[in-house]
């Protein structure tokens, strides 16, 4: 199974509110709250009374840490102006599930309870996430509505094709709770990327020696799909050449799969030409063996008298030193892991394959770990970042990468 990149506290400082309507996908939103929280957002729940019937509001006042707003009437509330004072302070209004009946609702502008008021009286941005019977979905009288509700700007997320919980298999399905959190994080994150074109190599590679061993390190992959994710998210469109790792895809990036050193190239040189920036994360082996032998190698009467066996290398191709040399490169960026005097020897990587920027890292702050420690290198000398979550990291990367794009435009 492939796990994906574990969230950091990246929403910390966002306010979510979540409005959750009358349908039994009402109890992924319970999990979504849970995620939402453990990324550091605030999250303020409002249900209509449909939607009580199906999670209780107790179990997202217990997940949010909120009392969650249910009713217009309450007199408890100080100036019985709660639809206003509770959107006024929110970064995002998001509405899981969205009932059929609901999205008429929001279309049509009505506000006949303290939902639908919140919808109307809000000053940010708003996504549904439609969830009913696939035949309610498709009704051209919910198309109507959602045609409507997206020319007023609200973003529609999903729905998803599969089984329902009536039993029956089609469109209709809510998003899952992971993916709506992917979807918030990049709705809340500005795109600082637009218009860039992303390929970039991720992971290690693996050189087979024969059919059972080979050539790989120890590279988790997990900076690079943090950063592919960031990319995404900024506005970028991302080809990931992916070496063997256990990560699931971020969203909206399109991912290469590839084994060795020269598969990555291939892959690479394929995609490079339309590429605005070429980013070089891989732990690529710099060496490979020189025969692949088709049978498992077995162990012969004289290696085990002599208890060695001598391996004959060649050298890989060098990807981002052969991308930096096109006559139309794209902007080049690479990395540097190194086990000592990382200054010195990323510097010297970055003038030997003429790139505009590198990324040092040691090797104990960053391989195979879930933060990093790096320091940048370009021309106008060394800059040091403070040892920060991968995840975080990739946010801060995309905003270097972003400065250096429009100052090199
Ligand atoms: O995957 P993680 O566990 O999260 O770890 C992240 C990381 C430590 C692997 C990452 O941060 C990192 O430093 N990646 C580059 C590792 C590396 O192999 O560096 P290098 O110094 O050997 O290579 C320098 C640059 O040339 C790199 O951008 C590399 O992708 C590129 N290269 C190297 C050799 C080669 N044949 N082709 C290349 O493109």
């Amino acid at each position: 199974m492939s796990v994906s990149v574990q969230p950091s506290t990246e929403l910390a400082g966002k306010r979510i509110l979540l409005g959750v309507t009358g349908g039994i996908a009402a109890y992924k939103c319970a999990e979504l709250v849970r995620l939402l929280k453990k990324a550091g957002a605030d999250v303020v729940v409002g249900m209509t009374d449909a939607a009580t019937r199906f999670v209780t509001p107790l179990t997202f006042q217990a997940l949010s840490g909120h009392p969650v707003a249910v009713d217009a009437w309450n007199p408890d509330q100080g100036n019985g102006m709660h639809h206003i004072d509770l959107t006024r302070t929110t970064d995002l209004m998001v509405v899981a599930p969205a009932s059929a009946d609901f999205l008429a609702k929001m279309a049509q502008g009505r506000a006949d309870d303290l939902l639908s008021t919140l919808v109307l009286a809000r000053d940010c941005p708003l996504a549904v996430a439609p969830a009913m019977n696939r035949q309610m979905w498709s009704n051209p009288a919910t198309q109507r509505n959602v045609t409507q509700l997206r020319g007023d700007g609200v973003a529609i997320w999903g729905p998803a094709v599969g089984e329902q919980a009536c039993g029956e298999t089609g469109e209709g399905r809510m998003l899952e709770s992971c993916e709506l959190l992917e979807l918030i994080v990049a709705a809340l994150t500005p795109k600082v990327l637009a218009g860039q074109r992303i390929v970039m190599t991720v992971g290690p590679t693996f050189e087979p020696l024969d059919p059972v061993r080979g050539i790989t390190n120890r590279s988790s992959g997990q900076m690079g799909y943090a950063m592919a994710r960031a990319f995404a998210q900024a506005g970028a469109e991302v080809t990931l050449v992916s070496g063997p790792v256990n990560f699931a895809t971020p969203m909206g990036v399109r991912r290469m799969d590839v084994l060795t050193a020269a598969e990555m190239r291939q892959a690479v040189m394929a995609e490079i030409a339309n590429a605005t920036v070429f980013v070089g994360v891989a732990a690529v082996a710099d060496y490979r063996p020189l025969e692949v032998s088709e049978h498992k190698l077995k162990k012969t009467d004289s290696e085990a008298a002599q208890q060695s066996r001598t391996l004959e290398l060649t050298t890989n191709p060098d990807i981002l030193a052969e991308v930096a040399s096109l006559p139309a490169a794209p902007y080049c960026v690479g990395f540097a892991a190194e086990s000592q005097n990382l200054d010195e020897y990323a510097e010297a990587k970055r003038l030997r394959k003429r790139l505009p920027l590198i990324i040092g890292n040691l090797v104990a702050d960053g391989l195979g770990t879930t933060e990093n420690r790096v320091t940048l290198y370009d021309d106008a000398g060394s800059h040091p970042l403070p040892i920060l979550h991968k995840v975080d990291l990739a946010k801060r990367l995309v905003d270097e990468l972003a400065r250096r794009l429009d100052a090199a435009s």
